[in-house]
């Protein structure tokens, strides 16, 4: 049904019988109000409004119908600049009057064809929506040389490490391998290990027997054995407790584990995925992550890269989210080319979840505009790194490793601006060992 919303009741059943006779079922109404009442009842293919009605400016009504159909307004002849704005608020087309047949109808026509057109952009935007709640996005050969990795090591039972900075999508990566394996139609158990008490923890993953610690009224299963058969993904692996990693150490190894409490040794059929931020490596030296543990897990890491390493993904990922989120809100939005620059330089610290909210944001901020322009982002530009300084030490002779040491560790100790943390980031080793290279100097 075409809606005809003209007041000028000549033209308007005019109109409707030009519209009849070229095989379209069309309806019209005098006023904005009588509209209304017909939207509550029918939902219109495309509506012609009058841009002067006696109860309303057909101006201002346009965001409000084309939320429901595209709409050809109607305007007086030579208002031009009335039709610019109609296009503007978001009408299809524009007539001037006095309307002639065949440019009714191909301006009805015109708004219909656009009108299934974006019917189909809806059940591509919807197939979108899945996509990217659920899977993962990118092309960039730094991504897939990833994805390659998961591919590889899916269909095996291999331990997996994933790692990478904060917010590059470890998580995604560790269902991805769930979901491309055998053990897919079984259990995939998430346990986030930064959250938990270490006791707390033993007892989620590896259950306890009943009076094992006060309040353990019951025996109680641990999620290696609800996950039976399926996937356990120990999320952020760099916070477990030393206890615990020699407890997953053993059932890595040996694929026996004891409840709390217990004493009999069970065993659970389970695919382990790890992944942390942190550098395991560095720990494993500081000596606060088991060297054997760190061994068993990285067999098969998968390195997940930054998102300022992806080029290009950027664009596609943080247009997917724009588009995801004009469609929940129906309105069209889109990335202008400054925007699109910006998101290009900037340096993502927190990865595809800061451009998740960025994005989120820009299309909050940008209101009724269709583009996003690149203040509406909000980035901040990358905090310039500190200027690098050349750094000269002076011997009479020359020195002993032993005498470069210890100049050097005291010229960095009388920096008063340098953090222990600093040093150790400077010089390359852990803290723990800046620690135990100053007192061998006797500098602290
Ligand atoms: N390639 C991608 N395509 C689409 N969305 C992604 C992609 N990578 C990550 N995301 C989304 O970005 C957000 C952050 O991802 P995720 O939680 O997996 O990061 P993480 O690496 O586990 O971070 P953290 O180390 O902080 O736990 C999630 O909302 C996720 O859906
Ligand atoms: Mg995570």
């Amino acid at each position: 049904m075409v809606l005809v919303i003209e007041d000028d009741a000549t033209l308007n059943r005019l109109l409707v019988r030009q519209l009849t006779q070229a095989g379209y079922v069309a309806r019209g109404v005098l006023r904005w109000k009588d509209a209304q009442r017909v939207l509550t009842e029918e939902e219109p293919a495309a509506a012609l409004l009058d841009m002067r009605l006696p109860d309303t400016d057909g101006l201002s009504v346009v965001p409000q119908l084309r939320e429901v159909c595209p709409v050809v307004v109607l305007t007086a002849y030579g208002a031009i600049e009335h039709a610019v704005k109609a296009l503007r608020a978001g009408a299809t087309d524009y007539l001037a009057k006095p309307v002639r047949g065949e440019e009714l109808e191909l301006a009805i026509g015109r708004a219909l064809e656009r009108a299934s057109l974006q019917r189909d952009g809806m059940f591509w935007k919807d197939q979108l929506q899945s996509i990217v709640s659920g899977r993962m996005i990118g092309s960039s050969p730094a991504f897939r040389h990833a994805t390659s990795l998961v591919d590889m090591v899916a269909p095996t039972d291999q331990t997996v490490l994933i790692l990478g900075e904060s917010g590059v999508g470890k998580e995604l990566f560790a269902r991805a391998i769930h979901d491309a394996s055998p053990r897919a139609a079984s259990k995939y158990v998430a346990i986030d290990c930064s959250t938990l008490q270490a006791n707390l923890f033993e007892s989620e993953l590896f259950g306890h027997e009943r009076g094992s610690f006060t309040g353990a009224d019951r025996r109680k299963e641990g999620l290696v054995e609800v996950a039976d058969g399926g996937t356990v993904f120990l999320d952020e692996i760099g916070e477990v407790s030393a206890t615990i990693q020699a407890k997953l150490l053993r059932i890595l190894e040996t694929g026996t584990f004891r409840r709390l409490g217990g004493t009999k040794d069970l065993r659970a059929d389970v695919r382990f995925v790890a992944a942390t931020n942190r550098d395991l490596q560095e720990m494993v030296k500081a000596g606060t992550f088991r060297a054997d543990l760190y061994y068993r897990l990285s067999r098969f890491v998968v390195d997940v890269p930054p998102l300022r390493d992806r080029g290009d993904d950027i664009i596609t990922i943080a247009d997917c989210f724009v588009t995801d989120r004009a469609f929940r809100r129906n309105v069209p939005k889109r990335l202008g080319p400054e925007a699109k620059r910006a998101l290009l330089a900037y340096h993502w610290p927190g990865n595809v979840r800061e451009l998740k909210n960025v994005v989120e944001r820009a299309v909050l901020v940008s209101g009724d505009r269709e583009t996003i322009g690149v203040g509406e982002l909000g980035l901040t530009p990358e905090p310039r790194a500190p200027e690098t300084k050349s750094f000269r030490l002076e011997f009479d002779s020359p020195p002993t490793l032993e005498e470069i040491e210890k100049v050097y560790l005291t010229r960095l100790a009388g920096r008063s601006d340098l953090s222990r943390a600093d040093m150790a980031a400077i010089l390359g080793i852990s803290e723990r060992n800046t620690y135990r290279l100053l007192a061998k100097h006797k500098l602290r």
